[in-house]
């Protein structure tokens, strides 16, 4: 059934055909949503207009959000085509990458300490801020998309553990606060996937290996399972649920102890 079928989402986050925004954005489209996007840069710019026009989207809009004003200037861009929407994704985050390795204490600037926040965290405020006067259908939906490392500690994570746990309690105030709007806030806990941003993390490979070994499903999850649990989260079926973190990871997060060989 097309659960989706009249609903509107904007999508950030696509850098290739293996972001875990494209997964999510193949999702929304197969259960029928309208889809906009937008690129962070020119150097991506291609890439996500044929991307969109894979999706039947011509909507293709620049964002940066570490430029100010950026998200401000986007969404006036789409007013243009969407008087409101329905689905807001929020699938990006970044840190440099000297400091995704190595030991938390001694690789972490201030500067990238800043930067990871503001990119990864606040960006999703000032989304929120700016496009709530947008978020207008039956059920608004916001999803965000964390990982492990914001309640556990993990090696290499680093400075991007500590904004994901800021990210997540960003999405329990602004669950909060928009849901006197009826505008629900979620955010996805994904497993490791390998895409452009993973490769930014020290011995990405090891932990792969690690959930497929170790998880209770002895598999890694993809992107088409994160799309499908943002697919169900921003639809009627899921009206209920605001301020989660939802976790696709296999079901890594419960055990307490690797597997004995
Ligand atoms: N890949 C994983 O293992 C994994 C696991 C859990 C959570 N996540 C999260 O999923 C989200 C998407 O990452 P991905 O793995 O699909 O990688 P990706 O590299 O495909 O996507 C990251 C996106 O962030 C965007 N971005 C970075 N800085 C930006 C800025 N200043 N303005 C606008 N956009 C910016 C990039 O353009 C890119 O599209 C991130 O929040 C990431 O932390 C990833």
């Amino acid at each position: 059934m097309k659960n989706l079928a009249g609903k509107k989402a904007l999508i950030l986050g696509i850098a290739s055909n293996r972001s875990i925004a494209w997964g999510i954005s193949e999702s929304l489209k197969n259960h029928g949503a309208e889809l906009a996007f937008t690129y962070q840069n020119e150097k991506l710019k291609e890439r996500v207009e044929k991307l969109a026009g894979e999706c039947g989207s011509d909507i293709v809009l620049p964002c940066d959000v570490s430029v100010d004003g950026s998200i401000n200037q986007m969404l006036e861009k789409l007013s243009g085509r969407w008087s409101e929407f329905d689905i807001l994704i929020h699938s990006l985050a970044f840190a440099p990458k000297e400091e995704l390795e190595g030991n938390y204490i001694e690789k972490t600037s201030k500067d990238g300490f800043i930067q990871a926040h503001s990119i990864s965290s606040y960006s999703l405020l000032e989304l929120c801020q700016e496009a709530q006067p947008m978020l207008k259908g039956t059920n608004p939906s916001v999803i965000s998309l964390s990982y492990l490392g914001a309640v556990r500690g993990m090696p290499n994570y680093n400075v991007m553990g500590v904004a994901k746990a800021s990210l997540e309690a960003n999405v329990r105030y602004l669950a909060y606060a928009m849901g006197e709007n009826n505008i629900r806030v979620n955010c996805i806990s994904a497993g490791p996937i390998k895409t452009l941003a993973a490769a930014g993390i020290s011995d990405f490979r090891k932990m792969l290996d690690h959930v497929e070994k170790n998880s209770p499903l002895k598999r890694n999850v993809t992107i088409q399972q994160v799309g499908d649990t943002a697919s169900f989260l921003a639809s009627d079926g899921a009206s209920g649920i605001t301020g989660q973190t939802i976790y696709v990871d296999s079901g890594f997060n419960i055990i307490g102890m690797p597997s004995i060989d």
